[in-house]
């Protein structure tokens, strides 16, 4: 039975339209490159659109003159909604994109509206600082206003998730909103909007824009005098040609960026352990996860034991539909994305990679449609090779083999990302060691993906510049004032 597509279209001062010039997108989903959704695309003439509704929101309207617990009302009504459709933003997520269901049921969805929730809760209790000097009568303290019109420029892999972590602080601290969601999975973004409307967000206070980057609505975002600052979560090379472009305004930036994070397996690991987080540390989400561990560092003195287990784990995975709430792999997000996955396994093998498993397509009934790639493993690769240095973004391990902890964290090093890093090790002194000298933005010990929203998220070196969570993303969607009182004597 084939569905009609849905139609997907922008939403901008309240309403959902369609582009100025009727321009539409197909979007297809990885599970059978079959058209989903038909959706408007964003030129520049819809960008400014929306930019101008965001702009008269901010400069005219309710929104940033709200208290935060009004404000935090609102966001909590848009995240009862957004729990009340879970199932139909879990489907559509997998759809799009290839996510597994059961994944988007227990956490993407749920996580999405965690962070709204706690956002909107952060603002009410945000606090500003006093300097008050008694000796001079002087007092001066802060006061925090909203920055403006934020642009949310946001990738595929974790659409509504990462969506919310722009969105959800950019709101809460009293600012506007244009999003421009991923072409590749366009429609929760459109399914986000219905949600705050029903919540009664203000008319302009969120638009969507969907589209491209480059030439079209993406890329105005980031050069219309009227947008204030720009968060973007994406390939490292984007972020350099958007830091060129925002930087004629004078824009804020905010940059997630790419990954190439080791994980350092020590002789002393809790090896069931070990195993377990470092197969979901690459394989989760196809292994299209930026913080993934996608350079697993092996001591060798347990390298050929961990390398047999891990393997045999890697086997276990369940590649399938991801529609199937067994499944643990679905598809890659596109078929230009499984070439890039596909060559990477050829790279790998040139540069003389030993494939232990894994390293074709899965093709078979149903499968052959999509965009299925089995768990690969390349062992004894070096840390110099292209496929230990560059980001795959795919189901793809290296594993590299190390005798000590300095030639660990030097390996770590070794590379252009900074955005994570995992060790599995049971000593204490390598826990916190590894944790001070690799040079990265996030360190895991003993675990993965675990995150409090309080804590700074971001990367070093080529991975971004900025952190979100907590105070960092009201560092960054607040403005400071100084205000100086000179008291009477
Ligand atoms: P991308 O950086 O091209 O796209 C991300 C977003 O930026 C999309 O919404 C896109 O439309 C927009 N965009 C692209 N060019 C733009 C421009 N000039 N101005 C304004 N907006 C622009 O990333 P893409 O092509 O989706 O993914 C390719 C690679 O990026 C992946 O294979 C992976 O290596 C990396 N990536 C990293 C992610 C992370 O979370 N750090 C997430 C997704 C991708
Ligand atoms: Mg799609």
């Amino acid at each position: 039975m084939t569905e009609q597509p849905k139609q997907v279209q922008h939403f901008i001062d309240g309403a959902f339209v369609d582009s100025l010039d009727g321009a539409t997108f197909d979007s297809v989903s990885p599970i059978d490159n079959a058209v989903v959704a038909q959706v408007a695309e964003g030129s520049t003439a819809d960008a400014d659109r929306a930019v101008g509704a965001a702009r008269r929101a901010f400069d005219e309207g309710p929104w940033p003159r709200m208290s935060p617990a009004q404000r935090r009302a609102i966001i909590h009504r848009a995240a009862d909604v957004i729990e009340s459709r879970r199932d139909e933003l879990a489907a559509w997520e997998t759809r799009d994109m290839g996510k597994p269901i059961a994944e988007c049921l227990a956490k993407d969805v749920p996580r999405t509206a965690y962070n709204f929730r706690f956002f909107a809760d952060y603002a009410e209790q945000a606090h500003t600082e006093a300097f008050p000097k008694p000796w001079d009568r002087v007092l001066t303290y802060t006061l925090r206003d909203p920055v403006g019109v934020s642009a949310c420029i946001s990738p595929w892999n974790f659409p509504m998730m990462l969506e919310s972590w722009k969105v959800a602080p950019a709101l809460a601290f009293g600012n506007t909103v244009v999003l421009k969601p991923a072409e590749q999975s366009p429609v929760t973004a459109s399914l986000l909007a219905e949600c705050f409307a029903e919540a009664g967000l203000p008319e302009g206070v969120l638009n969507v824009v969907q589209g491209f980057g480059p030439d079209a609505a993406g890329e105005r975002l980031t050069t219309h005098p009227g947008v204030d600052l720009v968060t973007f979560t994406g390939e490292s090379a984007t972020g350099r040609i958007i830091m060129a472009n925002a930087a004629k305004t004078l824009k804020r930036v905010s940059f997630e960026l790419g990954g190439k994070s080791a994980s350092i397996v020590m002789a002393d690991a809790d090896m069931d352990l070990a195993v377990k987080g470092t197969i979901d540390g690459i394989f989760r989400n196809q292994g299209e996860v930026c913080l993934a561990g996608s350079r697993l560092l092996v001591q060798r003195s347990v390298y050929d034991e961990f390398l047999a287990r891990y393997v045999a784990a890697a086997e276990e995975l369940v590649v399938g539909d991801p529609r199937d709430p067994s499944t643990q792999i679905g598809p890659l997000v596109s078929t230009e994305h499984l070439d890039k996955v596909m060559s990477y396994v050829e790279i790998g093998q040139r540069e003389g990679g030993k494939l232990m498993t894994g390293g074709h397509r899965v093709t078979d009934g149903e499968l052959a449609k999509g965009n299925y790639v089995a768990p690969t493993v390349f062992a004894d690769v070096d840390n110099s090779w292209r496929i230990a240095q560059e980001e795959i973004f795919g189901p793809v391990q290296v594993v590299v083999p190390f005798d000590t902890v300095d030639e660990a964290i030097a390996l770590a090093n070794a590379n252009r990302y900074g955005l994570a890093g995992m060790v599995w090790t049971t000593n204490l002194n390598t826990a916190h060691r590894v944790a001070q000298e690799v040079r990265t933005g996030t360190m895991w010990v003993n675990c993965f993906f675990v995150r409090d929203l309080r804590a700074p998220f971001g990367g070093m070196k080529d991975s971004g510049i900025g952190r979100e969570g907590g105070a960092y993303s009201e560092e960054f969607f607040t403005e400071s004032k100084a205000v100086v009182i000179q008291l009477p004597s």
